[in-house]
């Protein structure tokens, strides 16, 4: 059974489950926008209009919580029969909710991956042909400094920036910043002006991910991007001119 004393399995309105968690008093995804509709639109689409063309694609998932990016990249994957192979790399805190969601109701798209979804949550490393999966049990502010050069995409979705502040610091956003290479891009669902923030005084240009059956997120790279519209964020911080990026020293 998946609930437990610190989470509950909720229907989302795309028809998958998610789950609720009581420690940080939030959503795993948003309830509306459905969860593997939100992973699809906010994360693989976008990430994969980019890079789908490359033969080798290295991945940072943050965080994995119920493996929702994770498990649709294998499905985009396999549903566009790209011949790339696939490196995710993903840290999670929690290592009873990964021992707990082999017993998870996934949606059914995740059917041809049960092999995977029960290796991971019993030995958390995946490899095949086409696929090498690594979770990390563990704080993900420390995984994230063994890495330079090395992610083509970062997933950055961590609980929001007011439950779990450490992971949408400026200083937070320099070390993933170090992980990723020069053309590397990062999506994110959060929209808020402190991330943005964040990220551009980290160097990164900001996009827009907009679309018809979801809310408005983020994507952002060190490089233009003609895909997706920019985000005028000198213009939002003259607007705003009270506004700051968080910072680790508050926390
Ligand atoms: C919003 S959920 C991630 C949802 C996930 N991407 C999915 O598709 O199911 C955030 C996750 O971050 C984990 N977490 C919180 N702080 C963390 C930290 N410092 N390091 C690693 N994981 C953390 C939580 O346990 C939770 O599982």
């Amino acid at each position: 059974m998946f609930n437990d004393a610190l989470h509950t399995m909720t229907l989302s309105d795309d028809g998958s489950y998610t789950a609720y968690s009581k420690e940080y008093d939030e959503h795993y995804h948003s309830t509306k926008d459905g969860a593997l509709n939100e992973s699809l639109v906010k994360h693989i689409y976008p990430a994969f209009k980019i890079k789908q063309h490359q033969k080798k694609i290295v991945i940072l998932d943050i965080c994995y919580g119920l493996g929702f990016n994770t498990l649709a990249t294998l499905y985009y994957h396999k549903t566009h029969n790209l011949k790339s192979k696939l490196y995710i790399y993903s840290p999670e805190l929690d290592s009873s909710l990964i021992q707990s969601l082999k017993d998870f109701s996934y949606p059914k798209e995740f059917n041809i991956f049960k092999d995977i979804i029960e290796e991971l949550s019993l030995n958390n490393l995946y490899e095949d042909k086409q696929f090498y999966i690594e979770l990390f049990l563990g704080d993900a502010r420390e995984y994230i400094k063994r890495f330079h050069n090395r992610f083509d995409i970062v997933y950055q979705d961590a609980f929001s920036p007011s439950s779990n502040p450490t992971l949408w610091t400026r200083e937070y956003f320099k070390e993933i910043k170090e992980g990723m290479k020069e053309d590397a891009l990062l999506t994110t669902y959060s929209i808020a002006l402190a991330t943005r923030l964040a990220l551009y005084e980290n160097g990164f240009i900001l996009y827009i991910n907009s679309g018809e059956n979801y809310r408005d997120a983020t994507v952002a790279s060190f490089k233009k991007l003609s895909e997706f519209k920019v985000v005028d964020i000198e213009h939002k911080i003259a607007c705003n001119p009270s506004i700051y990026s968080l910072r680790d020293e508050k926390y």
